[in-house]
């Protein structure tokens, strides 16, 4: 397993396998991996033959106010996580070789964007959709993974590979969650003890929902209620948004149709938490995906 640095380097490297005939397989992520990410690197390594997992915490997808130089940065813990995968390389730009001095450029995938994650963290899809597609210009995989976890992320990069033409097919994985529900994020080492307790209030919230829908229900307003109802009770927490919405458009749903997604953010003390639950519709049977 290679450690790469530069831009030139993984491009050249890259670009040889490619020669090769390798099947080259990205995974982007920011690090202080966890089971989640290793999730994905191993959905990866079963359809690539030369596999690329990225580390770079991208400034251009925080805000002002967020926690970019707090974020953490675990690379050695990191490298011996993914050593055992079968990782061909890892590719950790340093911020100024990702954007150096002048950098200027941004892509951004209009109307998706602004929506919930997007209207809350102003920029943000736009810092990612500008780093991700530089990611893909260096590295040109066949194959993305993303996590569900993150799944308006995952549509609007659908959204930008389609728009652009980019040849790299983008794969969403299923979300990994510990065993009490909550789902693994590296913000979760932010916690303290009640509030790690008190976490487990996002996915008993999707929990109720897919109750109230196995029930019989199919329209989207009580069940948003529903979803509210168990969030308040929880004293730690403050939701930032809990909706259901279409997984496509990322509008707001008014009866369960096709694919939904019943989607949340809260404040668990000051760190910012995010959950869903994918719910399809096929006829009159319903499946909920927590
Ligand atoms: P990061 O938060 O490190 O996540 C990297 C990938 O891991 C994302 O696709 C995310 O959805 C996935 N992931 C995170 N937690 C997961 C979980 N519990 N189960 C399954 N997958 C999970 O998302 C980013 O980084 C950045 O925005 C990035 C795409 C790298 C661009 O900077």
């Amino acid at each position: 397993m290679e450690l790469i640095h530069t831009v030139d380097w993984m491009k050249q490297v890259a670009r040889q396998a490619r020669s090769e005939g390798a099947i080259v397989g990205l995974v982007p992520t920011m690090g202080a991996l966890h089971a989640g990410h290793l999730s994905l690197v191993r959905a990866a390594r079963e359809r690539s033959s030369s596999l690329v997992v990225s580390i770079f915490v991208n400034p251009k997808q925080f805000g002002p106010k967020e926690d970019f130089t707090r974020y953490p940065r675990t690379l050695d813990a990191d490298r011996a996580a993914l050593d055992p995968l079968g990782v061909h390389h890892i590719f950790a730009p340093p911020v100024e070789e990702m954007y150096p001095r002048g950098f200027s450029t941004g892509v951004e995938v209009a109307g998706l964007s602004e929506r919930l994650e997007g209207r809350s963290r102003p920029g943000h899809f736009r810092g990612v959709t500008t780093v991700v597609l530089k990611l893909f210009e260096i590295v040109q995989p066949s194959f993305a993974f993303f996590g569900r976890k993150d799944a308006q992320q995952g549509r609007i990069i659908r959204q930008m590979a389609a728009d652009l033409n980019l040849d790299t097919e983008i794969v969403v994985c299923p979300i990994v969650r510990e065993p009490d529900g909550l789902a693994l994020s590296s913000r979760n080492s932010y916690l303290q003890a009640p509030e790690r307790a008190a976490a487990t209030v996002l996915s008993r919230s999707l929990a109720a929902v897919r109750q109230r829908i196995e029930r019989g229900e199919r329209m989207v307003q009580p069940l948003v209620e529903e979803m509210r109802a168990v969030l308040a009770a929880e004293p730690l927490a403050a939701v930032d948004y809990a909706e259901i919405v279409d997984a496509d458009t990322f509008e707001p749903a008014t009866r369960l149709h096709g694919s939904c997604l019943a989607v949340m953010a809260v404040f668990i003390g000051s760190t910012r938490l995010i959950d869903n639950m994918l719910i399809e519709a096929d006829g009159a049977k319903i499946t909920c995906t927590i």
